[in-house]
């Protein structure tokens, strides 16, 4: 594929798309909304307002850090305060399906259609990929970021148009425009982190606790793994708990999973051989985090795992 010839064909598609109206869209700094952040401006300029929705469930330092990447290629980012929405829409809910839809509809039908009441616009625009779509479709996993594919017309239901200039390429594909437009390495080549975020890592239901824990140990894991060259890693907080000694004393503590994978483009994937020594050290770092007794690392394959745990 000739990625020049794409670039200036979403561009002009865009414009075309959006006319003289104004577009909104959300940031989270992965690289498929930080290539339509790019195109987006190219193609609209400051007609596009681009936000970060901070919805409880980002990693450490995660908000402030991607406004101050973009800031530094001249796109200014708005940040927008939705925890306590997220919160109150993920409280009680254990199904993995509903705590996507939860999330879906928290982003959708309540923070983006009161941004796009706010700014004027009409169109949102959308970092959909091609797995993504092909994923929902297919039945497997419902992403958050699939509405028209699954019989949801925004218009209708949001009162919005959705703009996807991403959905006809892969994650690689995406890495290539994002080099190409200039995007920092830490964007280009940034591991995927999906859209409904740390939520897709904690099993049953989504708590502050659970999230500061599991936020913990991603930090770890991202750490120790940044050199690593696999596809993606994260820590994984379970639902149950497991019996362990801590100061000399029984410990009902939590069990986080490592997992580590190697991939090309998600659909299938298998675990890294990491060297075990490497394991370990992640071990002990996990498990000095209070409350965390037990580590373990995930073997599973692509099928029949996905790589999330939600
Ligand atoms: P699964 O868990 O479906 O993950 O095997 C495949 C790839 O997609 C990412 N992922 C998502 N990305 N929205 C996204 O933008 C989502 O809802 C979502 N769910 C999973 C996941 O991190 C992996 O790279």
């Amino acid at each position: 594929m000739d990625y020049n010839k794409f670039v200036e064909k979403q561009v002009e598609d865009i414009r075309e798309a959006v006319g003289d109206g104004i577009a909104i869209n959300a940031l989270s700094g992965g690289v498929d909304s930080s290539v339509v952040t790019m195109l987006g401006h190219k193609a609209l300029g400051d007609r596009l307002k681009t936000y970060f929705v901070d919805n409880a469930l980002m990693r450490k330092g995660e908000p402030e850090h991607v406004v101050r990447v973009f800031s530094d290629v001249g796109i200014p980012v708005e940040l927008v305060d939705a925890r306590e929405e997220f919160l109150s829409a993920l409280r009680g809910v254990t199904d993995p399906e509903q705590k996507r839809q939860a999330i879906t509809d928290t982003f959708y039908a309540d923070v983006f259609v009161r941004l796009v009441k706010e700014s004027g616009a009409r169109y949102l625009l959308h970092g959909t990929i091609l797995t993504d779509i092909e994923e929902t479709v297919d039945g497997i996993k419902r992403q958050h970021n699939i509405l028209e594919q699954i019989g949801i017309d925004p218009e209708d239901a949001y009162g919005y148009t959705v703009v996807e200039p991403l959905k006809t390429l892969r994650k690689d594909g995406v890495r290539e425009v994002a080099r190409l437009l200039g995007l920092p390495k830490e964007i280009s080549e940034r591991i995927p982190f999906p859209g409904p975020a740390l939520a897709t890592r904690i099993v049953g239901e989504v708590t502050e606790e659970k999230l500061e824990l599991v936020r913990e140990a991603t930090a770890v894991v991202e750490e120790e793994l940044a050199d690593s060259g696999a596809f993606q890693y994260m820590a994984v907080l379970l639902g149950d708990r497991a019996t362990g000694i801590r100061d000399n004393k029984r410990e009902f503590g939590r069990i986080i999973v490592l997992r580590c994978i190697e991939s090309v483009d998600a659909r299938t994937a298998t675990a890294t051989q990491l060297p075990w020594d490497k394991l370990n050290q992640i071990c002990e770092r996990i498990t000095s985090i209070e409350g965390v007794n037990r580590c373990l690392y995930d073997l599973t394959p692509k099928p029949p795992a996905t790589v999330e745990y939600v």
